[in-house]
């Protein structure tokens, strides 16, 4: 059997309009990816119908610039693989849309691709060894999930938000900080000059539930703290607020990630999704794998954050067994994981 194929990634679920081409399921070609972080500053925050328009500005020349970067012809790809949801709706059509295009024009097979499937499957970019069974944690601006990767393709989700995504939490937190948009960068960085046992900020758990997460309350003990500095007109220090909320955010998530790894017996662990570019992140849950005796693994910081190579990863194990999209694939902001 063929493994080789050659899959053209798109990706537009939020502000990044991406396009990659990987050969094999883990060999990444070309990546591209055109931010419009610049013009949501500007706003504090992702404008939906802004991200849209932009996308579609930008989406062919991105894809051209994927297909010249990778040394291949449009004729050469094997399938397309597009995210088709979760995300802002308007964004996802953009690519969605293209894809069915190409597809219409060409006869190339044509895979929609779910955006966390797509973040967990970026570990596989780096890690040639890493295969199912393993345990992963998804972190971004719009997901915290703890997934049972049990094969390819088929996921069972152990725990997840109630509330705010650890993500969002960052982005809300450094606009109350004044650092601005995107949070989680900029928290990661002044966090490094503050004390991280400054402020006891809460650690949230979630009643009934031991790998669900909650981080509504620790955003509103920061909002609390700041105001009650200002009532009694005491100097608040940046780093030690980010520091302190970064190392509160982090303890909950490797505590319950371990959790689920001694639970389920599993001594594979996989982070993903942009909060797992996070240092702090990153350090404390090297820490914690190592006395556990778990084998870590996780994306460059490129690969974390929205990028369409780990789309077209995960769109090349969906395409080897067989799933192929139709021209009715549309976008479904709300998509569940593992749902077709
Ligand atoms: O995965 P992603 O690019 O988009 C979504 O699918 O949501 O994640 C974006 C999120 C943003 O909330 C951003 O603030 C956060 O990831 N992020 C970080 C870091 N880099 C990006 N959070 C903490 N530390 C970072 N270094
Ligand atoms: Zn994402």
């Amino acid at each position: 059997m063929k493994e080789d194929y050659l899959i053209l990634g798109i990706e537009s679920s939020c502000d990044e309009t991406a396009a990659a081409v990987v050969k094999g399921g883990r060999t990444v070609l070309s990546n591209v990816i055109s931010s419009q972080i610049d013009i949501h500053t500007l706003y504090g925050g992702v404008v939906p119908e802004i991200a849209s328009r932009k996308h579609t500005e930008r989406i062919n020349q991105v894809i051209r610039q994927a297909l010249s970067e990778a040394g291949v012809k449009l004729t050469d790809i094997d399938a397309i693989a597009v995210t088709y949801g979760p995300g802002l709706v308007g964004a996802l059509l953009v690519g969605v849309a293209e894809a069915k295009a190409i597809s219409f024009a060409t006869g190339i097979d044509l895979i929609g691709v779910h955006h966390i499937e797509g973040h967990i499957s970026a570990n596989y970019i780096e890690h040639p060894d890493l295969e199912p069974p393993f345990l992963s944690l998804v972190v971004s601006g719009g997901h915290t999930h703890l997934v049972n990767v049990a094969d390819y393709g088929v996921y069972e989700i152990l725990g997840r938000t109630r509330d705010d995504a650890a993500g969002e939490a960052f982005d809300k937190v450094a606009r109350a900080i004044g650092l601005g948009y995107p949070g989680g960068p900029k928290i990661d960085k002044v966090a490094k000059e503050g004390n991280p046992d400054a402020i006891p900020f809460p650690r949230a758990k979630v009643e009934g539930s031991i790998y669900d997460f909650s981080f509504s309350g620790l955003k509103s003990a920061v909002l609390n703290y700041l105001n009650s500095c200002e009532m009694k007109s005491e100097t608040v220090s940046v780093p030690d607020v980010a520091a302190s909320f970064q190392k509160a955010v982090v303890d909950v998530l490797v505590e319950h990630s371990m959790e689920a790894c001694r639970e389920r017996g599993c001594k594979k662990f996989a982070i993903a999704g942009g909060v797992a570019a996070n240092s702090a992140l990153r350090a404390a849950m090297v820490d914690a794998c190592r006395q556990n005796q778990i084998d870590f693994y996780y994306p460059s910081p490129v690969y974390c954050t929205d990028n369409a190579a780990m789309i077209a990863v995960a769109g090349y194990y969906e395409y080897r067994k067989g799933v192929r999209s139709d021209l009715t694939l549309n976008a479904v902001p709300n998509l569940p994981l593992g749902e077709r």
